[in-house]
C-alpha cells in the first residue's frame, strides 16, 4: 500500500511534515499532554460489553480520517490512519469494531513512512456489536510501542450512524444533507475503530464534499477552507469514538459570542440566532458552577427536521433539532442540556453504557442549574416538576412492561441492544439522585464536589463504582450521617424510587393545576381558563395530566380556546397530540399526521406511536400515518416504529 502524497493529506499533517515532525507523533504529543498522568491506566479498567476492542492489548490514541462524501452512492469512502499503542508487550492482535464496512486494505507504516500490508479478517456480524476486524500485528522485539495502521474502506449501504437526506428533507429544500449520529454504538458503522466510551483518542480529518456544501465536525475547523469542496479538522482533546461527528449541508455560520456561534441552513439561521442569543451567557453561567470550559469553542448546528434526537452533545458542536426553535426561547433547556455534557459526558465519560446515568443523569441536573443561573428559579422549578412527572411515568411503564430491572440507575446491558434499554430513568432518576444529595449536604458542598469531580476525572471515563468511591471519599466522608450507606446503595443499584425522595416544589404549577381541576369539575367554563398567561411548561403540565375519557366537545373547546390545532411550540403540540390520541379525539388526526411526518425526534414520536399501537382502531391510524412518515425517519427510529407497529403493510 502506498502512503498518500503530502498534498493529499489533511493540511495539518502536511504542515507537520514540512516542519520535519512526523504528524501522528505530533498529535500523540498533544494527546499525552492532555491525558496527563492517568489515562493509560483507565482505558483498560472496565470491560465494555458493547465493543469487540481489547484495550488490554492495544489502545487507539489518534485517528486521522480522510473521507470523501459520495452523495450519489450514499457512501463515505477513504481511509483512516490509527495510531495504536501496544499495551501488553506480546500483543499481536488488534481488534477493532466495524459494522457493515467494506474493508479494502490494511497496512502498517514502517520507519520510512511506507505501508506494508497486514493480515486481517472480518468476523461474523452480530446484530448489536457488528463485526470485529481482527488485524495481525508484528511482535518484533524493540518495535515502537506506537504504530500507525492504515485502513482503506467505504461505508455500507445501511450504515446506522449515517443519514443521507434528499434536498426535500431539508429546510432549504435545495441541497442534500448528511449527518452522523454515533451514540451509543454506531461510530463503527462509519469508522473502523475501538468504539467504546472508555477509550479516548485525538483526531484530525480531511473531508471532501461536493462543491457548494460545507462540512462541519466535532472539532476545530479550518476557518478558511483552502479549496472548494475540501475541509480540514483537528480535535486536540481526546474523546471517545461516539463523539466523533460529521455533518455536510448548505450551512452558514453566525457568531453569537466570543466563543459561541450557530451553524444552520440559510433559511433558519436568523431564527436560530435569535432563539439562542443567550448561548455565551449560558457558557459563562456553566463555568461559574462547574469549572472551566475545556473545549475552546461551543457552537450549535441546527439539524434538519428528521434528526432523531432533541440534541446530541458532539464536542465543540452540539447537534440540535430545529424543534427547539420556539420563537420565545422557551425550550432552551435542551441547549443547556447539551452544553452541560461538555462537563458530564464529554469531559468525564461513562465507562460503559451500563453507567449511562453518569452521562445523562448528571447532565440533567447540571442542565437545570445552568437554566436557573441564566433564566431564574421559576423556569428551572417547572422543569424539575416535569422531570419528576416523566420519571414517575417511566417507572410505571417499565414496571408494567415487566422491565423493573431497567428502573435501576446502574444497568446490566450484557447481550442487550443499548438503544433499547436506555430510558428516561438515567436522566430523571440520575438527576433526582443529585437533587437528593444536594438536599442532604447543601448546595455549596455539592457544587464544590462536582467541580472537583470534573477536575479529577477530566478527559477520562468513570464507572458507577468509581463515582461511588469518589463521592464517599470527597463528599460523604465530610458530612457524616448525611446519606446512609444503605440509602446510597439503594439509589445507585435499587429499582424504582427509594423512600425519602426530595420534595418537589411545585408552586409554579399549583395555580394551573387548580384551574385544570376547576375546569374538569365544571366550576369554570373553557373561556374562563386564563390560557394567555400560561407558559409552554404550564401548558405541558395541564395537557399531560388531563384524563383519557374527556368528551370530544370539551377537547374541541380546549383546542379552540388554546389554539392547539395550529402548529406552535413543539413540546406543547406533542403533549396536545398525546392527549388527543389517549382520548381518541379524531379531529386532531390531521395535525397528528403533520406532526409525525414533519419531524423525526425519536423520543417524541416513540410515545405517540406507543399510544397509537394500543388498540386496533388506533393502529389503523398509526399505520396510515407511518406509511407517509417512514421514508423521512432515521434508520434507528424506523426500526423502533417497525417493532411497535409490526402489522402495518409496508409494500
Ligand atoms: N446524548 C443524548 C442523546 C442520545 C442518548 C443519543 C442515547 C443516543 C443514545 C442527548 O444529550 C440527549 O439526551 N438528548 C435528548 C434531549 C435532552 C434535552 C434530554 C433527546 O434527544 O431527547
Ligand atoms: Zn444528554
Amino acid at each position: 500500500m502506498r502512503r498518500p502524497r503530502p498534498d493529499q493529506l489533511p493540511r495539518f499533517v502536511a504542515d507537520a511534515d514540512r516542519t520535519g515532525a512526523n504528524a501522528p507523533a505530533r498529535f500523540v504529543a498533544i494527546a499525552v499532554a492532555w491525558l496527563g498522568c492517568c489515562a493509560a491506566a483507565d482505558a483498560a479498567a472496565v470491560a465494555d460489553p458493547h465493543s469487540n476492542a481489547d484495550p488490554s492489548q492495544f489502545v487507539v490514541r489518534h485517528v486521522a480520517l480522510d473521507l470523501e462524501t459520495d452523495f450519489v452512492a450514499q457512501r463515505l469512502r477513504g481511509a483512516v490512519e490509527l495510531t495504536v499503542e501496544r499495551v501488553a508487550p506480546d500483543a499481536d492482535r488488534l481488534l477493532l469494531d466495524t459494522r457493515g464496512l467494506e474493508i479494502h486494505a490494511v497496512g502498517l507504516r514502517d520507519e520510512a513512512g511506507e505501508f506494508a500490508p497486514l493480515e486481517h479478517r472480518l468476523g461474523p456480524a452480530d446484530p448489536v456489536l457488528g463485526s470485529a476486524l481482527e488485524i495481525r500485528m508484528p511482535t518484533a522485539a524493540g518495535a515502537a510501542s506506537r504504530r500507525v495502521v492504515r485502513i482503506e474502506y467505504s461505508t455500507g449501504p445501511d450504515a446506522t450512524a449515517l443519514q443521507w437526506l434528499a434536498p426535500e428533507q431539508t429546510a432549504g429544500r435545495a441541497q442534500p444533507f448528511l449527518y452522523t449520529q454515533s451514540q451509543p454504538v454506531y461510530a463503527r458503522s462509519w469508522i473502523p475503530v475501538q468504539d467504546s466510551p472508555g477509550i479516548r483518542f485525538t483526531y484530525e480529518a480531511r473531508v471532501r464534499t461536493p462543491p457548494g456544501l460545507r462540512a462541519v465536525m466535532s472539532a476545530a475547523g479550518d476557518p478558511r477552507p483552502s479549496r472548494e469542496g475540501e475541509q480540514h479538522f483537528v480535535m486536540p482533546q481526546p474523546i471517545p469514538a461516539y463523539l466523533v461527528a460529521l455533518a455536510v449541508g448548505d450551512l452558514q455560520f453566525r457568531e453569537l459570542g466570543p466563543r459561541t456561534g450557530v451553524y444552520a441552513e440559510p433559511a433558519v439561521l436568523a431564527a436560530a440566532a435569535h432563539e439562542f442569543a443567550d448561548l455565551e451567557a449560558m457558557l459563562v453561567a456553566a463555568e461559574r458552577l462547574f469549572g472551566p470550559y475545556r473545549w475552546d469553542r461551543y457552537d450549535l448546528l441546527i439539524m434538519p427536521p428528521s434528526f432523531p434526537m432533541g440534541g446530541m452533545e458532539n464536542p465543540r458542536l452540539s447537534f440540535i433539532s430545529p424543534t427547539v426553535i420556539a420563537g420565545d426561547r422557551s425550550l432552551v433547556s435542551m441547549i443547556t442540556h447539551e452544553m452541560a455534557h461538555s462537563w458530564s459526558g464529554n469531559l468525564v465519560t461513562n465507562a460503559s453504557w451500563d453507567d449511562f446515568w453518569l452521562n445523562e443523569g448528571v447532565t440533567t441536573y447540571l442542565e437545570r442549574r445552568i437554566l436557573e443561573g441564566v433564566y431564574g428559579p421559576r423556569l428551572a422549578a417547572m422543569e424539575l416538576v416535569l422531570g419528576r412527572q416523566y420519571l414517575d411515568e417511566e417507572i410505571a411503564d417499565l414496571t408494567a412492561a415487566g422491565k423493573r430491572a431497567d428502573t435501576a440507575l446502574v444497568l446490566d446491558l450484557h447481550g442487550r441492544d443499548p438503544d433499547e434499554a436506555l430510558s428516561n430513568i438515567a436522566y430523571e432518576k440520575g438527576s433526582l439522585f443529585l437533587q437528593f444529595v444536594e438536599w442532604r449536604v447543601g448546595r455549596a458542598a455539592l457544587d464544590q464536589f462536582l467541580a472537583g469531580y470534573f477536575r479529577e476525572f477530566g478527559f477520562r471515563s468513570v464507572s458507577t463504582a468509581g463515582f461511588e468511591a469518589y463521592l464517599r471519599a470527597n463528599l460523604l466522608a465530610r458530612h457524616p450521617g448525611a446519606v446512609g450507606d444503605g440509602e446510597l446503595r439503594q439509589w445507585l443499584y435499587g429499582t424504582g424510587l427509594p423512600g425519602g425522595v426530595p420534595p418537589v416544589r411545585d408552586d409554579a404549577f399549583a395555580a394551573v393545576e387548580r384551574q385544570r381541576d376547576d375546569w374538569l369539575a365544571g366550576r369554570i367554563t373553557t373561556e374562563q381558563l386564563p390560557v394567555q398567561a400560561w407558559s409552554p411548561q404550564q401548558w405541558m403540565r395541564v395537557l399531560d395530566t388531563l384524563p383519557d375519557d374527556l368528551p370530544d366537545e370539551r377537547l374541541a373547546e380546549l383546542a379552540k380556546h388554546g389554539a392547539l390545532a395550529e402548529a406552535g411550540n413543539y413540546e406543547v403540540s406533542r403533549s396536545w397530540l398525546l392527549l388527543a390520541v389517549r382520548n381518541e379525539y379524531r379531529p386532531a388526526d390531521a395535525r397528528l399526521e403533520a406532526f409525525l411526518v414533519g419531524t423525526g425526534r425519536h423520543k417524541m414520536v416513540k410515545r405517540l406511536y406507543e399510544e397509537l399501537a394500543r388498540t386496533p382502531e388506533r393502529r389503523a391510524i398509526g399505520c396510515r400515518i407511518y406509511a407517509q412518515a417512514r421514508p423521512g425517519y432515521h434508520p434507528v427510529t424506523r426500526q423502533m416504529v417497525d417493532a411497535l407497529l409490526p402489522d402495518c403493510d409496508r409494500t
